[in-house]
């Protein structure tokens, strides 16, 4: 089967799969392979966080301990530790760097849930609702200075630059998205914007990481910048996708959240386009009165289906995907490329 014929699947549930179990073209590492292979690396990543976590403040390690302990896939150290690799890098930097990365995503996760005042991640109470605000922002300010420290005691200015820089261009996302609060005019390229501002900025630079520990040249490091950049991008449209759908325990989230928040994703933009004026106009009322729209999001997911919305969404993040591998050429044929490929493969099929 052609990839550019590669359906989506949902389940009863909702729950989407978008990699085709017998497609040619798919890796043949699955994404448990390189859990299971990468494990000690990761639970080494694992014991440094909470290690970093242990201060003089016991709060910090409460806030931030509950945070880390909820879950999360470790998608970002994993990402370090494979790029280094690729790159012929395979030293306790990558595995410290792992660490710096998931830091600055928790910090972003703190803040973001008061932001957009959130009451679920990873299946449980967010930390805001626990610790309060200022707690939960603090700590979040903790985490994200502990990883400039860290990372300052590589004395490498590339990694630093790589570091601001993301994190820099993360703010900016956020405060566009801000910005754009319940704005049905958000275009597609505003939206592409956003994403690639405050998801793909991180998980690229990750990659990036890892190019800058192996020494790579330009070309390859700027190839996994892309790949990061293109699997960040697939990763929150799926996520996008997953808030209208999902199975909301697998997700860990509450579904219809974005709703809830104003936040108007691609699925909405896509559906918004090609819906009536009076079609439209009932979905403008859901941001006018978020609480009605909770229960009004079955209607809405019938639309999208109606509209093809879902699958114009998932496709772009299909393709993103593929971009994604397509970058990797630059490197010769290999098990670590191959790992990374699965990583694509796995942010899109994840059914979360
Ligand atoms: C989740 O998005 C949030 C992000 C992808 C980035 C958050 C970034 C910041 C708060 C700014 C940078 C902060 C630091 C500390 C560097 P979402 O709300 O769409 O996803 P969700 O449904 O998982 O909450
Ligand atoms: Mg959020």
């Amino acid at each position: 089967m052609s990839q550019a014929a590669m359906p989506v699947h949902l389940d009863k549930t909702g729950a989407l799969y978008l990699s085709c179990p017998h497609d040619s073209m798919a890796t043949a590492i699955t994404i448990q392979d390189v859990w299971t292979r990468h494990r000690e690396d990761l639970r080494r990543v694992e014991e440094q966080m909470t290690g970093f976590l242990s201060t003089r403040v016991p709060l910090i390690g409460q806030v931030g301990g509950y945070i880390l302990q909820g879950g999360g896939k470790r998608l970002r150290p994993l990402l370090v530790i494979l790029s280094a690799r690729l790159c012929g890098h395979d030293g306790p930097a990558a595995l410290l760097l792992g660490s710096v990365v998931e830091f600055i995503h928790t910090a972003s996760l703190l803040h973001d849930d008061v932001v957009d005042e959130a009451s679920v991640r990873r299946g449980r109470a967010v930390a805001h609702t626990i610790w309060g605000n200022p707690a939960s922002i603090l700590v979040g300010d903790y985490l994200y200075s502990k990883a400039l420290l860290l990372a300052v005691g590589l004395k490498n200015q590339r990694v630093m630059d790589t570091l601001a820089e993301a994190t820099t261009t993360m703010s900016e996302g956020e405060v566009m998205e801000l910005l754009r609060v319940a704005d049905l005019g958000l275009s597609e390229e505003d939206y592409f914007k956003i994403v690639d501002a405050k998801t793909a900025a991180l998980i690229s630079a990750s990659c990036r990481l890892g190019a800058i520990l192996g020494s790579a040249g330009g070309e390859q490091e700027e190839a996994l910048a892309a790949f990061g950049r293109k699997i960040g991008l697939a990763f929150q449209l799926a996520d996008d996708v997953l808030d209208y759908m999902a199975d909301s325990e697998k997700f860990g989230k509450a579904l219809g959240k974005d709703i809830m928040e104003g936040k108007v994703t691609l699925p909405l933009i896509h559906l918004v386009a090609h819906s009536s004026p009076e079609e439209a106009a009932a979905v403008k009322a859901l941001f006018d009165d978020p609480d009605s729209a909770q229960g009004r999001l079955s209607s809405v997911g019938t639309r999208m289906r109606r509209h093809g919305s879902m699958d114009y969404v998932l496709e772009k993040a299909r393709r993103s995907v593929a971009e994604a591998k397509e970058a990797l050429a630059v490197f010769p044929p290999s098990e670590t490329r191959e790992e990374l490929g699965a990583v694509a493969e796995y942010v899109i099929g994840r059914e979360w």
